[in-house]
């Protein structure tokens, strides 16, 4: 076939070696290169990617060892209405996944794939969700025609010989398949961020665990390790298997007294993660410790005591640039010094990267996302909303002493929480499991930039609407019957950070704050903290937060804390849309648990307020 191969990985492996020679044949690159993940092949792909365009090398006396990657502005986000779950069963993808036939969807991408790779380097990339070697971890081998992703891959998972070797001859791995879909003919030019987003496809196969992807170079497209493997993929191994993949952040909150405790929490993209799982307890919180285990994907099983034990299968950080700076997260911020890549964040004229919110005045120059010359005041902004951050977990400061351990950390809380503007309160705990669980799939959020298309509040149940590898009516389901099976299962919580006010400002200041609201959270699971019964959950009244440091009115909490009558009523009312799509797959538990939600709503003040008696009159009949 005349393709150069440039074995630096090294696999006695028939099954992969055999992949490899199919993919090949099929794609057609000029050459085929097994990446080992050391630095030496990292530097020489980054210097090839400066060569071409594709990254500009930032100020090392600024940014050591860092680049900007712009990419085409039509290629900036997951892409959720091209993304598939290719089951055999369409009722196994369920209402909220796009589904194709697998055998349907198999022959359009191999009718894509055919001769994409033309003209380009063939990657393949061993990598590891989760240490190397752990028996929960879980290795998956990505081909790719993009060394931006293989630079990334480098520093979002365990990735090179290490894998290759952990697979022995005969290791299980998932294939993962990605183009940027656009081949070179001879003597045609690259351009800078290839892509092809007329005909993209995520495509998953949960039957074969198997990911196609084509056409998109982006974050969650295409680091096939991340949301598609670690969420869809793991999603639906772990209902065979009796464990969880989420979409959730994991921390350890550690008392004065040296109480150590992990709370994983599931927000929906870009609705604060990273800044929860990196906070810097504030002001009135001397001696309380925050580490952080992961920010964006738990993997969670029951340990031999029978109780939830989480591990973070990532190895880096692929943060939401906007909104970060030394105030709002010193600890990103120290994670991201060196060694990293920026993607669609401006460029300064010193060679160093900004976003919006990065500092209060922005400098007087900068090149944009785009590459155009962008002055304050000229109408765009200097970072794409979605711009991104890549940075090795290890650079974080807060890292937990036990992010590592094969064993996990074993989970007392999980929040739940998006971004309501109207309404949500700020926090308050499920009754119980089963409630809990209900109020998780019940989530709501405005949407973000996170993905193409669309605005509004949506719901996002467990924060994994984007993400659930089958019928979520099941997933349901399979998180129930988690909490039945754990001898004390994990307490659960609603929060939200983002209620704004009358004049459209946040009525809470979040970041650092949000240890106010985790001070409780801790202290309920201990079962210390006090709290009273509301229509919706158990609350914290104004006296049972810890208020040290921080100035906040009474009143101002009780708005945040405010439970409307009406919009509490509207808002059970609107989830039996979302209930209705799945029939009668629904667990029967969940129909229960919103007539029980209905009838205290009812039944309830017109406004209820933790700690004050309540406004208007409790109707006689429900309204
Ligand atoms: P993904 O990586 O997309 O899954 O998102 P994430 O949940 O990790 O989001 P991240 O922590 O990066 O936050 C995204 C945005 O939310 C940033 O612009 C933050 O500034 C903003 N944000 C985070 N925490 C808070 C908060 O407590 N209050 C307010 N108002 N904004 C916040
Ligand atoms: C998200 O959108 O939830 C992310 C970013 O974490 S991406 O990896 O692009 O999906
Ligand atoms: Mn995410």
């Amino acid at each position: 076939m005349g393709i150069h191969e440039v074995q630096q990985g090294r696999t006695p492996h028939l099954r992969l070696r055999q992949w490899i020679d199919d993919i090949a044949k099929m794609c057609q690159p000029d050459a085929v290169r097994v990446c080992d993940g050391s630095e030496t092949e990292y530097n020489s792909l980054c210097a090839q990617m400066v060569d071409a365009g594709t990254l500009i090398r930032l100020n090392p006396a600024k940014r050591p060892n860092s680049y900007l990657a712009r990419s085409d502005s039509r290629d900036v986000a997951r892409v959720e209405g091209r993304t598939y779950i290719c089951s055999i069963n369409k009722n196994d993808a369920g209402p909220t996944n796009n589904w194709m036939d697998p055998k349907a969807m198999k022959a359009k991408l191999v009718s894509l794939f055919s001769g994409c790779m033309r003209g380009r380097t063939m990657y393949v990339v061993p990598f590891s969700m989760g240490p190397i070697g752990s028996p929960i971890a879980k290795i998956g081998v990505e081909i790719t025609d993009s060394p931006y992703v293989v630079a990334s891959m480098r520093i979002m998972t365990r990735m090179g010989q290490g894998v290759l070797d952990a697979l022995g001859d005969g290791g299980d791995f998932v294939p993962c398949l990605h183009s940027v879909g656009r081949p070179l003919e001879s003597g045609q030019k690259d351009v800078a961020w290839p892509c092809h987003p007329e005909q993209t496809y995520i495509a998953h196969f949960p039957e074969e665990r198997a990911i196609w992807s084509f056409g998109s170079g982006y974050g969650g497209n295409a680091l096939l390790g991340k949301k598609c493997l670690a969420l869809r993929i793991a999603s639906t191994m772990a209902r065979d298997e009796g464990w969880l993949a989420e979409h959730m952040f994991i921390m350890g909150v550690e008392s004065p007294e040296g109480e150590k405790t992990y709370v994983a929490g599931a927000f929906p993209s870009a609705c604060g993660k990273t800044n929860f799982a990196m906070m810097i307890p504030p002001e009135g919180f001397d001696g309380w410790r925050v580490t952080t285990v992961g920010d964006d994907i738990a993997w969670i099983k029951p340990g031999p005591d029978g109780c939830l034990y989480a591990i973070n299968p990532e190895n880096g950080f692929f943060g939401v640039a906007p909104g970060t700076s030394v105030k709002s997260n010193p600890r990103a911020m120290e994670s991201m010094k060196e060694n990293c890549l920026f993607t669609n964040v401006a460029l300064t004229d010193d060679g160093d990267v900004w976003w919006e919110g990065m500092s209060s005045e922005p400098p007087a120059h900068l090149i944009d996302w785009t590459g155009k010359d962008w002055s304050p005041g000229c109408g765009r902004t200097a970072a794409h909303p979605n711009a991104r951050f890549t940075a090795p977990i290890a650079q974080c400061p807060s890292l937990d002493a036990d992010w590592e351990n094969p064993g996990g950390v074993k989970i007392s809380a999980f929040l739940f929480g998006g971004r309501m503007g109207k309404s949500m309160p700020l926090v308050f705990q499920a009754f119980n499991w089963s409630h809990g669980v209900y109020l998780a799939a019940t989530m709501g959020s405005e949407k973000t930039a996170a993905a193409e298309g669309g605005e509004g509040v949506r719901r996002d149940p467990m924060a994994m609407l984007p993400f659930c590898g089958y019928n979520m009516a099941d997933y349901f389901t399979h998180w129930l019957n988690m909490g039945r099976q754990a001898p004390e299962p994990p307490r659960i919580f609603r929060v939200n950070w983002f209620r704004k006010d009358e004049n459209g400002k946040f009525i809470w200041p979040g970041f650092g704050e949000n240890m106010r609201v985790l001070k409780w959270v801790v202290e309920r699971v201990h079962g210390r903290g006090y709290g009273v019964e509301s229509p919706i959950g158990w609350m914290p009244r104004y006296e049972d937060m810890h208020w040290d440091g921080l100035d906040f009115p009474k009143d101002k909490f009780r708005e945040l804390m405010t439970i409307d009558r009406e919009s509490g009523c509207g808002e059970v009312h609107d989830q039996e849309e979302l209930f209705d799509r799945f029939f009668d797959r629904l667990p029967k538990e969940f129909v229960y648990e919103r007539e029980l939600s209905k009838s205290r709503l009812w039944r309830s003040p017109r406004t209820w307020r933790p700690g004050a008696t309540g406004s208007g009159a409790r109707p006689e009949v429900a309204p």
